[in-house]
């Protein structure tokens, strides 16, 4: 039985990348899963709400901070095991699995290069770019149910995964996710099925060549989190790129041949999905609808690189940031009939 420190009023801002939002009541920092189920049980015994904090940087914290306990998640172990699997527990900076696997000659993650946070987060949102989603290559996800306070190891199709989607994030009080482990492909080649990366890209590239593409792409539109950036505090996408019928894109298209945005069909863009269905675009939905990057409200602005994250300059709030969000939303819903989604979790 370790002893839980158990800290109060702990600042939040400093530990997301937005660097917003209130303190929690409570904190403690989980190292092991002994203290995270400890963490959990003291706070089921006291009956007070808990939330997990991993790498921040998908997360909003209300201005008004949490009025619970935030458990940080902190299981750092990292195993590169002999055939291609990788071990990571949930608190393990992404980048350090991306990195060891490319070193390794090992295939699977070279697209999702760059991408802030801790390894735990990526099933819940099941983290994507590039064309590549982490559920590809997800062998088993440990978790911890909450109810039983009992670890789980659950198989990839036992995770209901979808774009930036899974049961994880659909039911947020059910797991806390602990460890993942990914089936990689040693000596096996990269993947370059993105249009962008394909022209930026020479046929056969290496998965070095391939991580240091995708991440001077992402740099180029402020995606990576560098200090003296003035892009840097965001939670990269704000929106997802809405799903919609195809009857509704094909509608899309001709608002914007009509109304000039585009001179050609192909000009729009759309990317298929399983079904009948269609992604778009939502930064050029923001764009088209009047949007421009670097829009300022005050403190808060759309990034002067990419229309679909929001930054935060310094000395903002919460409130203004989704205040901003919601005009933004409005604004594309009245000009396409498109509803745009939130895609970082708002921590209540
Ligand atoms: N676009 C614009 N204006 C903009 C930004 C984009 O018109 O300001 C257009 C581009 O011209 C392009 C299209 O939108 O035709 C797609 O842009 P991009 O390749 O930058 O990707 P995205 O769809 O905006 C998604 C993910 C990113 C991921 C990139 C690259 C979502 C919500 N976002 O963005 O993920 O890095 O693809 O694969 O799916 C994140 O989730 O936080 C994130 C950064």
């Amino acid at each position: 039985m370790t002893t839980l420190e158990i800290e109060r009023d702990v600042s939040l801002a400093p530990l997301t990348s937005l660097e917003l939002g209130g303190p929690a009541k409570y904190f403690v920092r989980a190292g092991d899963e002994t203290t995270l189920v400890e963490a959990l049980r003291w706070s089921a015994d006291r009956e007070i709400p808990s939330a997990i904090l991993a790498g921040g940087s998908n997360l909003i914290v209300p201005d008004e901070g949490y009025e619970g306990l935030v458990i940080q998640m902190a299981i750092d172990a990292l195993d590169f095991r002999e055939g291609g699997t990788v071990s990571a527990g949930a608190g393990v900076a992404w980048e350090k699995v991306v990195e060891g696997a490319v070193a390794r000659g090992w295939a699977g993650l070279e697209c999702l290069s760059g991408i802030p946070g801790s390894t735990g987060a990526t099933p819940i949102q099941n983290v994507g770019a590039y064309g590549v989603e982490v559920a590809e290559v997800i062998a088993r996800v440990r978790v911890l149910r909450r109810d039983t306070l009992a670890f789980d190891e659950l198989a990839p199709e036992d995770c209901g995964f979808g774009y930036r989607d899974s049961l994880f994030k659909r039911d947020p009080g059910r797991f806390v996710v602990s460890a993942v482990d990914f089936a990689l492909r040693p000596n096996g080649p990269g993947t370059v099925r993105y249009a962008e990366l394909e022209k930026n890209v020479v046929p056969g590239a290496t998965l070095a060549e391939i991580r240091r593409t995708v991440r001077a792409l992402r740099r180029q539109k402020s995606m990576l989190i560098e200090p003296g950036d003035p892009n840097r505090r965001s939670a990269g996408s704000f929106f997802l790129n809405p799903v919609v019928a195809l009857a509704d894109a094909d509608r899309l298209v001709e608002q914007a041949i009509d109304e000039k945005l585009v001179s050609a069909v192909d000009e729009v863009p759309r990317y298929p999905t399983q079904g009948a269905q269609v992604k778009l675009a939502a930064g050029w939905l923001i764009e088209k609808a009047g949007v421009a990057k670097g829009t300022r409200r005050g403190a808060i602005g759309v990034s002067s690189k990419h229309a679909l994250a929001l930054v935060h300059h310094g000395g903002g709030t919460t409130a203004e940031l989704l205040a901003f969000a919601d005009e933004i939303r409005a604004r594309v819903f009245d000009r396409f009939g498109v509803t745009l989604k939130r895609e970082p979790r708002l921590l209540v």
